[in-house]
């Protein structure tokens, strides 16, 4: 039922001049949400680099998108400023678990940080640390509960409308599994191509992609915790477009295919094996590549694009267009209900079966 593929050309104004130039992408409509037009995955806006556009540009971009969700790593100003009236929904985040554990300096985060820009820009969900558990700063990861607590305490001191519970969110990148053990991890299996695919002989059940192995792990250890309950969410996954020489798989192919595939099987509601019934719901790593951030070469090539807005590769997303964001959607006046989420983000990285 998948609808024909599109080929359109759009004129894309570049940013810093006023250049035309003509860019293929297709159309593939599957990707939307029918109901609000909006694509069914979540963009990371991750801003370690000195040669981004201005936020609101970055705006445009995301609307000419259709993208609705966005994740940042901190609460930029700036951004949450851009976005002002967009109904983009954002999740924020504070990575500094020593100040955010201290219930006076929680409350004065969240009123500085992120009160002052309810309701025009739609924030949703706050983050506390990144990557927490997985890292080596053991006083953060004692301070990861308090933290999540006082935000949330700070949020409902503030009057805003803090939910209780929270979701398991988790960084899953198959990507760091392949570059690891290429020989033995089948390069198809990752990247949602067709194979045989993997028996998981705890469940019986068949996996065709590591990506959803990796998240029924997370609900299998967790129920095995007493805690069969919590909804997962990936809060970043991707696949680089260009790596070091021994960075494995790092390729604008395997990138375009990883991506691509996954939002089709987003556009198409799957579940997991295990959860057939709860469609998979990613964020994606990430809008930008960043020329700033440390390690091997993969860390700065993650983005879907390039600082002047043109894509590192057709993803087969609808038309993209970098220019001022459109007139504001959603008045400012009108206050949505919004219930906050506190949340805090593991890391799976490598997970064979
Ligand atoms: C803790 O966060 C608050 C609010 O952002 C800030 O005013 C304060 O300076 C921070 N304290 C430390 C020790 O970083
Ligand atoms: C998986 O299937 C095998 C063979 O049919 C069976 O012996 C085993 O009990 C099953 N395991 C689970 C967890 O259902």
């Amino acid at each position: 039922m998948a609808p024909p593929e599109l080929r359109i050309i759009i004129i894309f104004p570049m940013a810093s001049c006023l250049q035309l130039c003509l860019l293929m992408l297709s159309l593939l409509s599957a990707a939307t949400d029918a109901a609000t037009g909006a694509v069914r995955f979540g963009i990371n806006y991750g801003q370690i680099a000195n040669n981004l556009p201005h936020p609101t540009q970055v705006s445009g971009l995301l609307q000419s998108l259709n993208v609705n969700r966005v994740k940042l790593y901190d609460a930029d100003p700036a951004v949450l400023t851009a976005f002002a009236g967009t109904g983009v929904e954002f999740i924020v985040g504070n990575e500094d678990l020593h100040n955010l554990s201290d219930a006076r300096s929680a409350r004065a985060w969240v009123a500085q940080h992120v009160q002052p820009f309810l309701p025009s820009t739609r924030i949703t969900c706050v983050t506390v640390g990144n990557e927490v558990l997985s890292g080596t700063d053991a006083s953060a990861k004692q301070a990861l509960l308090p933290a999540m607590q006082a935000v949330h305490q700070a949020l409902v001191d503030l009057g805003l409308d803090a939910q209780v519970g929270s979701p398991f969110l988790l960084n899953a990148y198959p990507f760091f599994a392949y570059k690891a053990s290429p020989a033995t991890v089948s390069l198809p299996y990752v990247l949602f191509e067709p194979n045989h695919g993997v028996r998981d002989p705890g469940n019986n059940l068949t996996y065709d992609n590591m990506l959803y192995a990796q998240i029924d792990a997370v609900y299998a250890a967790m129920a095995a915790a007493g805690h069969a309950d919590i909804p997962v969410r990936i809060s970043e996954t991707g696949w680089p477009s260009k790596g070091d020489d021994e960075e494995v798989g790092a390729t604008v192919q395997n990138a375009a295919a990883y991506n691509g595939n996954l939002m089709k099987r987003i556009a198409m509601g799957q579940g997991t094996p295990l959860k057939p019934d709860v469609p998979v719901d990613v964020f994606v790593f990430a809008l930008f590549n960043e020329d700033m951030k440390p390690g091997p070469a993969s860390e700065r090539n993650y983005g879907l694009f390039y600082p002047n807005g043109t894509p590192v590769y057709n993803l087969g997303i609808d038309g993209a267009s970098f220019g001022p964001s459109p007139a504001s959607t959603v008045s400012s006046s009108s206050k949505p209900t919004i219930k906050f989420l506190v949340a805090f983000v593991a890391l799976l990285a490598t997970f064979l079966l």
